[in-house]
């Protein structure tokens, strides 16, 4: 496939979130500099996704700014903020389960369809090449993340990674300046993650597109990442290259589930279907989001 040469980054300032009496986000800021994986990690209720739905215009936050390329993204609606190509996934699978994979990536390039929904369906010259050349696009899109052999299967009777690729797969046929990836790889297996794991370095190698990860998978975390983002119960507690991250005291602490006054952490968010298994308690040998030193990152 071909890239793009360089995206703008992306700048996130002083983001706070308020759910009734609960904030989910306080004061939170970082960059995704062009061009780079940055993973923003965190026990389950960190707020992370809330602040993928900040970042993709679904909550507006009550304070802060979101900059990308010098363009406020704060106030625009999410088809607007897609069209300045911010793509996202979702943590639970949000595809057409009816429709065919074909189908479900076609639906991510409606923003750059020009004939309209007149013109498709009196397929009007025009219109039909516009077709054409979209449906090219997607072949060589879901090529590129080994899905081509599923275009034309109803989504819903994927497996669960295959569904998770052809997510990833719709937001990139948005043609994207910054993907945001939530929990890519949540159940699948270690053959599957090391698939993610490469497509997520083709894209950015290959396509020069910044990635914002948000991942329970440490080993794919520190395996990819070029920065991180720490946050716990919704401030930013640590923030930069993965080596000095991993062993950060407080990112240590947050994760094994002492609170800040070393009270026992709450309960995480409830789990559901597509959620990795809940964060363990210290008296736990070995936490589930533990990262072996001697363990080789996913290739
Ligand atoms: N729409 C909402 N209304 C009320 N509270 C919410 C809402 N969305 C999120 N929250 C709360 O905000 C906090 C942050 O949730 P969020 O989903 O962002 O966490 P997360 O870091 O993505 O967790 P996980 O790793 O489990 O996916 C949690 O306490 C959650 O219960
Ligand atoms: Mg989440």
């Amino acid at each position: 496939m071909s890239g793009a040469a360089s995206h703008p980054t992306l700048a996130v300032s002083g983001i706070t979130v308020r759910f009734a009496g609960l904030t989910a986000l306080d004061d939170v800021s970082f960059e995704v500099e062009p061009g780079t994986v940055h993973a923003l990690i965190g026990p389950n209720g960190a707020g992370k996704s809330t602040m993928f739905n900040v970042l993709s215009g679904v909550y507006r936050p009550v304070a802060g700014s979101v900059s990308f390329g010098g363009v406020e993204l704060v106030g625009l609606p999410p088809h607007a903020i897609a069209g300045l190509g911010v793509a996202r996934t979702f943590q639970n699978i949000a595809l057409f389960p009816a429709a065919t994979v074909e189908e479900n990536l076609m639906l991510g390039r409606h923003h750059l369809t020009r004939a309209g929904f007149i013109g498709a369906g009196l397929r009007l010259p025009f219109a039909i090449r516009e077709d054409r050349r979209h449906r090219a696009r997607v072949t060589e899109i879901a090529e590129f993340l080994g899905i081509g052999g599923l275009l034309q299967l109803p989504a819903g009777d994927l497996s669960y990674g295959d569904q998770k690729r052809v997510e990833m797969a719709r937001a990139l046929c948005v043609e994207p300046a910054i993907l945001l990836l939530d929990e890519p790889v949540a159940g699948m297996d270690a053959a599957e993650t090391g698939q993610v794991a490469t497509a997520i370095r083709d894209i950015r190698e290959g396509l020069g597109i910044s990635i914002l990860l948000v991942e329970h998978d440490m080993g794919l975390v520190m395996g990819i990442a070029d920065r991180v983002t720490v946050l716990d119960f919704g401030r930013r507690i640590a923030d930069g290259a993965p080596a000095r991250v991993r062993s950060d005291p407080e990112v240590i602490r947050a994760y094994l589930g002492t609170g800040h006054n070393g009270a026992a952490a709450p309960a995480a968010t409830p789990p559901s279907a597509s959620s990795p298994p809940p964060v363990p308690s210290p008296a736990d040998a070995s936490p589930a989001w533990a990262w072996n030193e001697n363990e080789e990152p996913p290739s």
